[in-house]
Parts: C-alpha cells; sequence; structure tokens
C-alpha cells in the first residue's frame, strides 16, 4: 500500500490511543521510535510539479476522521485518558507495546480502501461529508496507476462520472479532478471515461460560475483528451473548441484557466503536427483563436507568457497558418514587441526566468520570418 496511507494510518493509532498529545512530557520521544516522521517527510512528487495544488490538497484532517470511521475499533484497545493518568515508565511500557501493536496489525490493501470509498460515494444515505471524504481518499488513491486502472473494474469511475452532476460544486469539483488524475497519461482510463460519455459534462463544467470547478473541469478535459484522437475528435465535436476560446477572450477569467487554455492549445497543435493525419481543423486558422491567445501576453505572469510562445510555436508549424502569416499572424509583432518591452523590466530575482522567455520569443520571430519567407515565395 503507498506510504501515504501507511503513515496516515499509523498518525491515527498514534492519535487514537493518545499517545502524540501526551508525549511532550517525556521529552517528545514517546513517538521516536516509530517512523513517524515520515507523515511529514513524505511529499508528493507528482502534486508538485504542476499547479495541481491549485485546490489544495485534501485535508490531513479530513483524511483521519475518515480513516478513523474505517478502524476497526477492537484494535483500538488502549484508551486515551488511561495513557494521561501513567507514570513516564509506565508510558515507556505502553510504548513498547504500542510498537508491537502497529508492527502487527494488517494494514488494509488500496484495494479495500478504494472499495470502502467508492461504496461510501455510491451511498446516497451518507451524508456530504462522507461523500467528500470517499472523493479525497480516491484522489490520493487513483495517483497510483494500478489503482487508477483497477477504478473502473470496481465500478468506480462510473460512480464518479455520475456524481459529476451532483448539486454541490465541491463535489463536482474533486470529481473532475480525480477524472482528470485517473485519466493523465493512461490511455486506458481515457478511453474509459470517453466511453462512459463524461467528456461533454466536463466540457459543460468549464463555465461554472465556481472557480475550483472550472479548473478542475479543465484539468479533466485536458487529461482525458491529450494524445487522444477519438478524445480529441469528441472535443472539436462538442464544441471544446468554442469552449476554449471562451475562455481564452475573457479577460476576467482566472489566470490558471488562462494557462491551461493556451497549454490545451498548443498540446492539441503539437498532436495535430506530430500525430494527425487528419485536416487541420479550421479552430487552427483563425484570429478569433489566435488574437485572444496573443492577448494574454499583457500579463506580467513569466508563466503564461511562456506558455503562450510555445503554443503559438506550434500554431505557426501548422499548415493552416499560412494565410494568417501572411496577414501578420494577428499581431504578432506587436505582442513580441510589447512582450520583450516589459520582460527587459523583469526584476532581478526574475531575471533568468525572464531571460529564457526572452530566448523562446527570439524563436518564435524566427521561426515567423522563416515562414513568411517561404509563403511569399509561393507563386500566387
Ligand atoms: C529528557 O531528555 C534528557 C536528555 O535527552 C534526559 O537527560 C532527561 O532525563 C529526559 N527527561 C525525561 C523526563 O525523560
Ligand atoms: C449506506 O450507509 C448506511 C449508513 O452507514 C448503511 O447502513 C447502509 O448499509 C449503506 N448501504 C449500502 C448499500 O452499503
Ligand atoms: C451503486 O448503487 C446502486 C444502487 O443504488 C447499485 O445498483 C450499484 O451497483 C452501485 N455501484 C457500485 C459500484 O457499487
Ligand atoms: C468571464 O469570467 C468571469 C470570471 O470567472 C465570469 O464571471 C464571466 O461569466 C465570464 N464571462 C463569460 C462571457 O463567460
Amino acid at each position: 500500500m503507498g506510504r501515504r496511507l501507511l503513515t496516515i494510518t499509523l498518525f491515527v493509532l498514534l492519535t487514537a490511543l493518545g499517545i502524540l498529545s501526551t508525549a511532550d512530557p517525556v521529552n517528545n520521544s514517546a513517538s521516536g521510535g516509530l517512523s513517524w516522521s515520515s507523515v511529514n517527510g513524505d511529499t508528493d512528487e507528482s502534486l508538485n510539479d504542476h499547479d495541481e495544488l491549485d485546490g489544495g490538497f485534501p485535508s490531513l484532517d479530513g483524511m483521519l476522521q475518515w480513516a478513523i470511521g474505517h478502524s476497526d475499533p477492537a484494535k483500538l484497545e488502549l484508551k486515551a485518558h488511561d495513557v494521561q493518568k501513567l507514570s513516564a515508565d509506565e508510558l515507556q511500557q505502553r510504548q513498547m507495546e504500542l510498537k508491537e501493536l502497529v508492527e502487527k496489525l494488517e494494514m488494509p490493501s488500496d484495494a479495500k480502501l478504494m472499495k470502502i470509498a467508492i461504496d461510501d460515494l455510491n451511498n446516497s444515505s451518507l451524508s456530504l461529508e462522507d461523500h467528500h471524504r470517499a472523493l479525497e481518499e480516491l484522489l490520493v488513491l487513483v495517483e497510483a496507476i494500478d489503482n487508477a486502472n483497477d477504478l473502473h473494474k470496481m465500478g468506480g469511475l462510473a460512480v464518479v462520472i455520475r456524481q459529476l452532476t451532483n448539486s454541490d460544486s465541491g463535489i463536482r469539483t474533486t470529481c473532475a479532478w480525480v477524472i482528470g488524475k485517473a485519466s493523465q497519461n493512461n490511455p486506458v482510463v481515457q478511453e474509459q471515461v470517453l466511453e462512459l460519455g463524461a467528456l461533454p459534462t466536463l466540457i459543460m463544467m468549464v463555465k461554472s460560475r465556481f472557480t475550483e470547478e472550472a479548473i478542475k473541469a479543465l484539468y479533466a478535459v485536458s487529461s482525458v483528451i491529450r494524445n487522444n484522437q477519438n478524445g480529441i475528435d469528441l472535443f472539436y465535436s462538442e464544441g471544446g473548441d468554442l469552449m476554449v476560446q471562451g475562455v481564452l477572450s475573457n479577460a476576467t477569467a482566472d489566470i490558471r484557466l488562462h494557462r491551461r487554455s493556451v497549454s490545451l492549445v498548443g498540446d492539441l497543435a503539437e498532436h495535430q503536427l506530430e500525430y494527425s493525419s487528419k485536416p487541420e481543423p479550421s479552430f487552427f486558422s483563425s484570429c478569433a483563436l489566435v488574437r485572444p491567445v496573443l492577448d494574454l501576453t499583457k500579463s506580467d505572469d513569466l508563466d503564461l507568457q511562456e506558455k503562450v510562445l510555445v503554443a503559438v510555436k506550434n500554431l505557426l508549424k501548422l499548415k493552416s497558418a499560412e494565410p494568417l502569416i501572411v496577414d501578420g499572424f494577428c499581431g504578432l509583432n506587436g505582442a513580441l514587441e510589447r512582450m520583450r518591452h516589459q520582460l527587459q523590466q523583469e526584476e532581478e530575482d526574475r531575471r533568468d526566468y525572464a531571460t529564457d522567455v526572452e530566448g523562446l520569443c527570439k524563436e518564435v520571430n524566427l521561426l515567423y520570418i522563416e515562414k513568411l519567407n517561404k509563403v511569399s515565395q509561393v507563386p500566387t
């Protein structure tokens, strides 16, 4: 089972036994013998690399309560109030016992935890809070690819997808998050999500007036269709292109939505260039898309500027970009000029990043000139 869950279970036990809260008077050594420190040390790489922390990681507290709710009470035989009356010697004795207990304790398998979470989510007589906890647990579990692959086998994917239409926006948000995480770089789960018909719902959800819901829905849409031709075809036929265009041209939309939309445009163009034998969608060959993308460079967010330049680089390479290139590619020069000026004003601490982005500006400019020369030489 996952390290995180193991350490959490350990923490639950220690807390339930009253050991952690009474550890201080005896030099904090109470938990020293146990692998307690790993609770904090165990960071999740995959959560750090992207803005998936956007919505905040499910609270540890929520997980603890959930885990306690599913613990075997017979195993929690020591009582907190007993511990408080103990002398230092007795406490040390208890610590030894506890250590043995933890060693002997059988930790539930991921499959068992998944089943509990799925059953809870599917049980309409449970409270909203229970449903939240079940989803938070699933969010952690599906990060492991084996668990993500098991989700559908256990009937869980259908349950999560059904909850995308829950009346509670928090539930909808976490459902989208679970789907996005389970299908990220996982063609098997991508196909399952598509077959269960979740993509149109997710596309709709991006228009939610709840920002977090919109962000997680867009994350899920991107995960489900990434490098997946079926998904991409469905994306276009369900109006995903208009949805993205709407987000890009909405100046007041959250910056995280802008970043994700631009990345999605870049990914779609890249997929078209590298893998697709289909005609280029008209989506790419219009200033209705390119101009709002370029306008985002007005932001002083370097990450966003970088993503715009990467997307523009891919867009410029498409065959259908040629008519736009002849006409100045929807104001590319002006945007690059403005960006260069902005980048030169960057503070010292962002200088290196700004230099990288400036390099990317140059690349885009060279590519544009190269394409322009090529297009101009074609006799008309
Ligand atoms: C606390 O720790 C110090 C040094 O580690 C030790 O000398 C002292 O006896 C300890 N006190 C108790 C109450 O265990
Ligand atoms: C749903 O939850 C209730 C309350 O915990 C429980 O009594 C019931 O058996 C559960 N239903 C199913 C189908 O698991
Ligand atoms: C969810 O509950 C319904 C009945 O409410 C049941 O038919 C279905 O099998 C359950 N799904 C799972 C995965 O347990
Ligand atoms: C633009 O985004 C804002 C903020 O998220 C939202 O309130 C508004 O409805 C959006 N406008 C359109 C036309 O989608």
